[in-house]
């Protein structure tokens, strides 16, 4: 298939010089950009070449990138010089500190012990009925205003924005501003439009939280001003990080889960039957959807110390990327790994990273897919593509994967 990308694209060739550029556009939107391929034999580690001209590690071995995404002596410190950059738009922004994955242990430790009371399974368990609530609204909305429809916006989108408006306390009706602040973070056209999403998300929270600071209300960010910031464990700046790393990476990355998701079964209808044939699969069915699309296609670290793995060194100030695609697809791993099969054991994927940065919102996401993909095939039984798959746009390879848009009818 050969899908297009549209906004963005890399600014980089796949063939210059002997090395293969990192990141690479995907051919097929839910396929490790074909790039690689040379890449995937090269195991457990390959040299690519970022825009800047850096040669750096890729790891392409599933129990290798596990060591090391355990490891502490790489860091995610994004202030750090050798820290490696993927493309020149996110130069200036990628040096700015953010809160949790541009810190090492033990500032993100104290960091993240603060926030993952209101990320446990139990208590993500409990905002469910919220979620199916949720899914179901939109639904209501959607059907009732009759096909085509494009599936990002009229559900994709909203069900994980809404989801994280009510456990932050970020009032819904702003989301018009922080969603299209959020597409400018992440797929801006350069980097000046980056900072300045940055920038405004920043002016947004520091508005917010001084409102929270006379009227906390409900949610996660008015628990914080009372608990953290009024007590002096936490200052504003911080609170500030907090509110635009989880509102960002709470709904862009679910979103592309779901529209992609769904794009990914209707392409594949043999195991799209099999799941509506036992609700039973949809956990296994997310977990292996997580690995076999593996949106978050790209972590970065830079080396602290040499490391001995995979009969290669890695050396101090050395910069490694994951590539979650190519890793989620190991061999050695997952038998036959390019199929989709609801019933191998996923579960050891890196689609949420691994080690101490791995994603705090997993539990939240999996609940949210589960929901809206279960609630969306089973009320739309007919649902189809409205055009031909090929001309769906999907999002260019140094962002998070999905799909731009997603025309379907029912
Ligand atoms: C399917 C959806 C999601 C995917 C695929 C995903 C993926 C990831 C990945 C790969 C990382 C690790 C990055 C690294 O180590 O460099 C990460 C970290 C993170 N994710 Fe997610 N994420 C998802 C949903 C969410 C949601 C819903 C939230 C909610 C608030 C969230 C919040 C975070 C945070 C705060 C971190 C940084 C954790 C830390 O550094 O300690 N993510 N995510």
């Amino acid at each position: 298939m050969t899908g297009s990308t549209t906004g963005v694209t890399t600014d980089h060739t796949a063939t210059d010089g002997d090395s293969v550029a990192f990141p690479q556009d995907r051919s097929c939107p839910y396929h490790p950009p074909t790039a690689y391929q040379p890449l995937r034999d090269e195991r457990p580690l390959a040299r690519v070449r970022l825009y800047d001209g850096r040669t750096v590690w890729m790891v392409t071995g599933l129990a290798e990138a596990r060591a090391l995404l355990a490891d502490p002596r790489l860091s995610t410190d994004r202030e750090n010089e050798a820290f490696p950059l993927p493309t020149a738009r996110f130069a200036g922004v990628a040096r700015r500190r953010t809160a949790l994955l541009g810190v090492d242990d033990p500032v993100h430790a104290t960091q993240r012990r603060m926030l993952i009371p209101s990320f446990t399974l139990k208590r993500t368990a409990s905002l469910r009925p919220r979620i199916q609530r949720t899914v179901d609204t939109l639904l209501d909305r959607m059907i009732a205003a009759g096909g085509p429809a494009d599936l990002v916006g009229a559900f994709a989108l909203p069900v994980p924005s809404m989801v994280i408006c009510d456990l932050l306390g970020v009032p819904y009706e702003d989301h018009e501003f922080f969603e299209g602040q959020s597409r400018k973070l992440l797929r801006g056209p350069d980097s000046s439009d980056i900072e300045e999403a940055r920038d405004a998300l920043e002016d947004y929270f520091l508005r917010l939280i001084d409102r929270k600071q006379r009227e906390p209300g409900d949610g996660l960010l008015g628990e914080l001003v009372t608990q953290r910031l009024n007590e002096g464990t936490l200052d504003r700046q911080e609170l500030v990080d907090f509110a635009v790393i989880l509102l960002v990476a709470g709904h862009e990355t679910t979103a592309n889960m779901i529209s992609l998701g769904t794009f990914t079964l209707l392409q594949h209808p043999e195991q799209l039957a099999e799941l509506r044939s036992d609700a039973e699969l949809m956990p296994a069915a997310v977990e292996e959807l997580l690995r076999f699309l593996s949106i978050a296609d790209g972590m970065l670290r830079v080396a602290l110390d040499d490391i001995e793995i995979g009969g290669q060194t890695i050396r101090a100030d050395d910069g490694v990327v994951f590539s979650t695609s190519v890793i989620n697809r190991d061999s050695a791993s997952y038998e036959e790994p390019d199929r989709i099969d609801w019933h191998r054991a996923s579960r050891h994927h890196v689609a949420f990273g691994f080690g101490v940065h791995q994603c705090l919102g997993q539990n939240l996401a999996r609940a949210e897919m589960e929901i809206a993909l279960r609630t969306l095939f089973t009320r739309l039984p007919g649902l189809r593509l409205a055009v031909p798959a090929a001309e769906i746009p999907f999002k260019p390879g140094d962002t998070i994967q999905g799909m731009v848009e997603l025309p379907v009818a029912w």
